[in-house]
């Protein structure tokens, strides 16, 4: 048994890159201009010099093994009074009571930290997507089902994020709500204040919100038959999706004691 915990250990650290982390680390070779370091290969990334990926961490299988679930990004996008929030708020709650860990990044909470020095000019869109893209990928590798609720309406900022990560890492979801449902809803009165020129740069009015050409997921305000459906029938609608494709089970297992004492 303690064989078994040592021979296991030993694989672990002597593994050659998992699939993930020789993504990451292609990725930051294509990025990053390569110089050598006294500790070997080190790179300069943007505005930082000498950085040197660092190997070794517990693997991603480990961490979604331990929470019975694999790791994920479920994007929420759409307008502004669309349901984003309320779904993905639902779909959390649904998520916990199944036992599964995620974490909700909303867009007015993360506004008031990690990017409360950007406005919504579309370089300060892209910037906010951008950080908001590699917080949720940080989340989706340490095996955690992350729900990220933002307009987003930029094509290219969402195809950004979805491009740094692994396939099937990354669901977008679009809120195929028509804005005159959401106008009518507008819970905040930000439709009615943008109609009336108070506020500039509003999605729909006068910015552009444009539609996700293959999201994994759309949402409509109504059902097959026609009927409204409430924010609890779309999170359902989700979480089918998620248990169908193996979301909200931990990755297989490499061969057990017992196995290998046999093979
Ligand atoms: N499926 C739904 N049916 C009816 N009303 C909804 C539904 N989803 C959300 N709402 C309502 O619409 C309003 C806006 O929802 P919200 O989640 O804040 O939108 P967003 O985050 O996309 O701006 C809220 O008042 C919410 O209660
Ligand atoms: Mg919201």
């Amino acid at each position: 048994m303690l064989a078994n915990a040592a021979r296991r250990l030993g694989q672990t650290l002597t593994r050659s890159l998992l699939p993930m982390e020789a993504l990451a680390v292609g990725a930051l070779q294509q990025q990053a201009a390569v110089t050598s370091g006294p500790a070997g290969a080190v790179y300069n990334v943007g505005k930082a010099t000498n950085i040197k990926f660092h190997d070794g961490m517990v693997p991603r299988e480990t961490k979604e093994q331990l929470l019975g679930q694999k790791g994920v990004v479920l994007w929420f996008t759409g307008l502004s009074g669309s349901g984003k929030s309320t779904v993905a708020c639902t779909l959390e709650h649904a998520l916990a009571a199944r036992g599964k860990m995620t974490v909700l990044l909303d867009g007015d909470n993360v506004r008031h930290g990690l990017n409360k020095n950007l406005g919504f000019s579309a370089e300060d869109r892209e910037e906010n997507i951008r950080r908001i893209g590699e917080v949720s990928k940080l989340f989706a590798e340490s095996g955690v089902i992350t729900l990220t609720s933002f307009i987003s309406p930029y094509r290219k900022d969402r195809e950004s994020v979805r491009a740094r990560m692994a396939p099937g890492d990354f669901l977008e979801c679009y809120m195929r709500i028509p804005i005159e449902v959401c106008e009518q809803r507008d819970p905040k009165g930000l439709y009615k204040a943008a109609r009336a020129g108070k506020i500039k740069n509003f999605t729909g009015i006068d910015d552009p919100y444009e539609e996700p050409l293959s999201p994994e997921l759309v949402v409509d305000a109504k059902d097959e038959a026609g009927n409204m459906q409430s924010a609890e029938d779309m999170a359902a609608t989700i979480m089918q999706y998620l248990e169908a494709r193996g979301y909200l089970g931990a990755p297989a297992a490499e061969a057990s004691d017992s196995e290998a004492a046999t093979a």
